[in-house]
C-alpha cells in the first residue's frame, strides 16, 4: 500500500507540472496559497469587467450618432459577459460568486483602478477604448497562456473580443482628431486625463509586487508588471502621433539603446489612494454595484426556484 505523499512531495510535483508547462485544473492538486492566489486575481479581474460597464454605461444614451450608441451597447455587453466567464472560471476553485461580491461590497476584494476616474466628455470614450482596453489587451493576451485552464481558456475567448473594443476607441479618437480644433482639444483632453490612470492598470513596479515573484513561478503571471507597461507605453506612443495627439509626459523619449520609450515616473500616492478606494469614483462605483445586487435578488430567486421545480418535476417523472 504506498504511503500518503508529504506536503513537500506534493508541491514537487505541483511545481514540476507548472515547469512543464502543463495546465492546472479544478481537481487537480494544488497548494493553497496557489488556489488563493489565482482566485484572487481571477475575482478581481471579473470585478474590473463589471464595473467597467459603469463609465461606458453613463454614455449609452449620450453616443452622437446611431451607429456610436450601437457599437459602445455592444462593447459594454461583452465586458458583462467577460464578467461572467471570470466568475464561473472563479467559481472552480471553490468559492461562489456570492462569496466574491461579498467580498468586493466589504472592501476586501479590489477592482481595476482606471474606473474610478470618471468619463466627463464623449472623447473619453475613445480614450477608455483605445487605451484601457488596449492596456487590458497588452495584459490579457499574456494572461492567455496563465498556468490556471480555466483562466486561460477564458482569456482566449476574452481576447477575440477586445481587439474591438480598442478600434473602436481608438476610431473615434482619430475621427476627432480630423473635426474641429474644439473636437481636438476633447480627444487631447481626454488622453491628458487618462493616460497616466491607464499605466497604472499594470500594477506597481515589479521590486515593489507584493505577488509578482510568486506568481511568476507559479507561471499565473507569465510577464512582469513593468514588462507589460512598456509594451504598452511603445505601442501607445506610435498610435498617438499617428493621429496627431501627444502623450502628456514630459520625460517619454525613445532610447535607441533600449529599444524602447523612456516614460516618467507615474504618482504612487494617487495609485495607492485609489486602490485604497480614495479616488474620484470609487464611492459611486461600488454603490451603485451594490444597488444593482440588491434589485436584481428577484430575478436569482425566480431562477433559482425554477431551477428547484425543474429538479422535482424530474425526480417526479423519475420516481
Ligand atoms: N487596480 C487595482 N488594484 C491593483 C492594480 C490596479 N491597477 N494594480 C495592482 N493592484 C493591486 C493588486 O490587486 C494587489 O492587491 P491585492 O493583494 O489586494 O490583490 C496589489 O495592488 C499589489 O499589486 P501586485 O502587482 O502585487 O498584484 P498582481 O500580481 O495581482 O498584479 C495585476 C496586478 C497586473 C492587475 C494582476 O492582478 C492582473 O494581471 N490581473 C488580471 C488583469 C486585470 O485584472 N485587469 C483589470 C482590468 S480588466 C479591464 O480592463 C476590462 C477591459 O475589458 C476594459
Amino acid at each position: 500500500m504506498s504511503r500518503e505523499k508529504t506536503q513537500a512531495e506534493l508541491e514537487a510535483q505541483f511545481q514540476a507540472k507548472i515547469d512543464a508547462e502543463e495546465k492546472i485544473e479544478p481537481k487537480d492538486w494544488m497548494p493553497e496559497k496557489y488556489r488563493l492566489n489565482v482566485l484572487r486575481q481571477m475575482s478581481q479581474h471579473a470585478h474590473s469587467e463589471v464595473i467597467g460597464m459603469q463609465p461606458e454605461g453613463n454614455w449609452i444614451t449620450r453616443a452622437p450618432t446611431l451607429h456610436r450608441k450601437c457599437v459602445l451597447l455592444a462593447k459594454v455587453q461583452d465586458e458583462g459577459g467577460h464578467g461572467l466567464y471570470l466568475y464561473s472560471a472563479a467559481e472552480t476553485l471553490g468559492t461562489s460568486r456570492e462569496e466574491m461580491n461579498e467580498a468586493l461590497h466589504s472592501g476586501r476584494a479590489k477592482y481595476a483602478s482606471i474606473f474610478n476616474y470618471p468619463a466627463i466628455t464623449w472623447a473619453d470614450m475613445g480614450a477608455i477604448g483605445w487605451l484601457v482596453d488596449g492596456a487590458a489587451i497588452v495584459n490579457q493576451v499574456s494572461l492567455q497562456r496563465t498556468s490556471y485552464g480555466p483562466y486561460s481558456r477564458g482569456m482566449v475567448r476574452i481576447c477575440k473580443e477586445e481587439s474591438f473594443h480598442q478600434r473602436q476607441g481608438y476610431h473615434i479618437m482619430m475621427v476627432l482628431m480630423r473635426g474641429s480644433d474644439a473636437q481636438k482639444q476633447m480627444a487631447q483632453d481626454a488622453l491628458n486625463r487618462f493616460w497616466w490612470p491607464s499605466m497604472m492598470m499594470f500594477g506597481p513596479h515589479d521590486a515593489e509586487s507584493a505577488h509578482s515573484a510568486q506568481s511568476m513561478k507559479w507561471k499565473i503571471k507569465r510577464q512582469s508588471n513593468d514588462e507589460l507597461r512598456q509594451k504598452f507605453v511603445d505601442q501607445s506612443v506610435a498610435q498617438a502621433e499617428e493621429i496627431g495627439l501627444v502623450i502628456p509626459d514630459p520625460d517619454l523619449k525613445w532610447n535607441e539603446e533600449r529599444g524602447h520609450y523612456d516614460f516618467g515616473e507615474i504618482d504612487w500616492e494617487e495609485f495607492n489612494q485609489v486602490i485604497s478606494g480614495n479616488g474620484p469614483c470609487n464611492r459611486q462605483r461600488l454603490a451603485h454595484h451594490v444597488k444593482a445586487e440588491e434589485e436584481g435578488e428577484w430575478v436569482r430567486d425566480a431562477m433559482a426556484a425554477y431551477e428547484t421545480k425543474k429538479r422535482q418535476r424530474s425526480a417526479k417523472a423519475a420516481a
